[in-house]
């Protein structure tokens, strides 16, 4: 499902220094800021006359980098790429409940995932109780996974009218129980993505927060933006930071705008547990590795078409080395590489770092691959994929799934 089509900006890629099949990088990890210590998880549980709950409910991600959920974009491929450049955490892309229930084959293929992904968790879309718990029973009982995420950030008129998506954040009694029914039957924590609400001035989350910990949420992530804004404006870190606290003890992970160490750091300030990243790890997945070793990394774009490379393998291995495969490898590809080619190298920047909300405005690269990659033209990353997985075939074409508003 296409939660991005209507969110999604376009960037990303690039490469480096893990070169094809070399291993992760030993990069130190970030100091973690824990929200809360055990010691005062313990004291809130006791003076809530709670019991402590069991080991699987619990997930310990706290400082931990997260690759955010993303459709179409975010395929297994693209995730080895990320897992070798330092993301801790992964998750498959939106898999719409209705569609896993049914047994289409292609909304199971979404919940793959790759051994290198050592914390891995799926995302579900839904709008009822009674599928949703039906749902996460059949996860339970047939997929490896270390947690189970609720959509509840997804703005798209498809998936909000029907009730689900961002939707839920206003339906408080569905919602409620279908946290508690899908609690109910997972062996493993369940998390929630929500947004800040879904009109521009009316803010929710910070009411939602203490009863999501109540019903059973083990972590939240919150995306710092309305429904209604969408790319338009930036993510709400102030907004964030408050929330922090109405989550307390249960961790709560802030999510937007994250493109360089500094924002990391500045995101880490606000107290959430931890950060998950989306477009960032778009233009440049090396950004996990740039967040642990602070430090900004002025990639050639050489290793950057050696990232492409890599993924192009990976690709024809996930999704075959036939035709098909080659031509779904390439699909993906492109749609990356309409992500990938707003990422303005370090060493042509003026002022650093690149921010996510500006615009680029034309330039030339230090080589023809570099002036190559930053194309804003279909035909131009069809070039790049013609590189790596040979020509096209004659009738082809290629429109973008995925159309941000921040950058008409
Ligand atoms: C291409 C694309 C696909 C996305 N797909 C999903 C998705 O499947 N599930 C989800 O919860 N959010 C999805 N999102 C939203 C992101 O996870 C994230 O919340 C949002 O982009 C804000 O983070 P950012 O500023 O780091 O990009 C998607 C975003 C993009 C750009």
């Amino acid at each position: 499902m296409a939660e991005g089509a209507a969110e999604a900006p376009a960037e990303s890629g690039g490469g480096g220094t893990p070169g094809a099949g070399q291993p992760e990088r030993g990069v130190a990890p970030i100091k973690p800021q824990y929200l809360t210590t055990k010691e005062q998880f313990h004291e809130f549980l006791e003076a809530k006359g709670q019991e402590e709950p069991s080991q699987e409910t619990k997930l310990d991600i706290s400082g931990k980098l997260y690759l955010a959920p993303l459709t179409t974009c975010g395929n297994l491929p693209f995730r080895r790429i990320c897992k070798r450049f330092g993301a801790d955490v992964t998750c498959g892309e939106m898999a719409v409940c209705t569609n896993l229930l049914q047994g289409q084959t292609s909304e199971w293929a979404l919940l793959k995932r790759h051994p290198c992904e050592d914390i891995f968790g799926v995302q579900l879309e839904g709008a009822f109780p009674d599928t949703m718990t039906k749902c996460a029973e059949l996860l339970n009982r047939t997929i490896e996974v270390d947690f189970v995420d609720i959509n509840v950030g997804c703005p798209i008129d498809l998936v909000y009218k029907k009730g689900g998506g961002c939707a839920l954040m206003n339906r408080s009694a569905k919602f409620q129980q279908i946290v508690r029914g899908m609690n109910q039957v997972l062996d493993v924590p369940l998390t929630v993505k929500i947004r800040t609400g879904v009109q521009e001035r009316v803010n929710l989350a910070h009411r939602l927060l203490p009863e999501l910990r109540d019903w059973g949420a083990a972590l939240v992530t919150l995306h710092g933006r309305s429904r209604e804004q969408r790319y338009t404006k930036l993510a709400d870190w102030r907004y964030i930071e408050q929330c922090v606290m109405a989550a307390s003890p249960m961790p709560l992970f802030g999510n937007g705008d994250i493109l360089s160490y500094e924002d990391a750091n500045q995101a880490m300030k606000t107290g959430v547990a931890g950060i998950m990243i989306a477009r960032g790890a778009l233009l440049k997945p090396w950004l996990f590795t740039e967040i642990k070793e602070q430090r900004h990394w002025d990639i050639s774009s050489s290793e950057r078409m050696d990232i492409l490379r890599d993924f192009t393998h990976y690709g024809l291995e996930h999704w075959g080395s036939d035709t098909q495969g080659v031509e779904k490898t390439r699909r993906f590809l492109l749609e990356w590489l309409s992500f990938l080619c707003r990422y303005v190298p370090v060493g042509l920047l003026e002022r650093l770092p690149q921010r996510i909300n500006e615009r680029p405005p034309y330039y030339m690269g230090r080589d023809y691959l570099e002036t190559l990659m930053a194309s804003q033209k279909a035909a131009d990353w069809i070039r790049i994929s013609e590189m790596l997985l040979g020509p096209v075939p004659p009738t082809f074409v290629f429109l973008p799934k995925h159309k941000a508003n921040a950058y008409k």
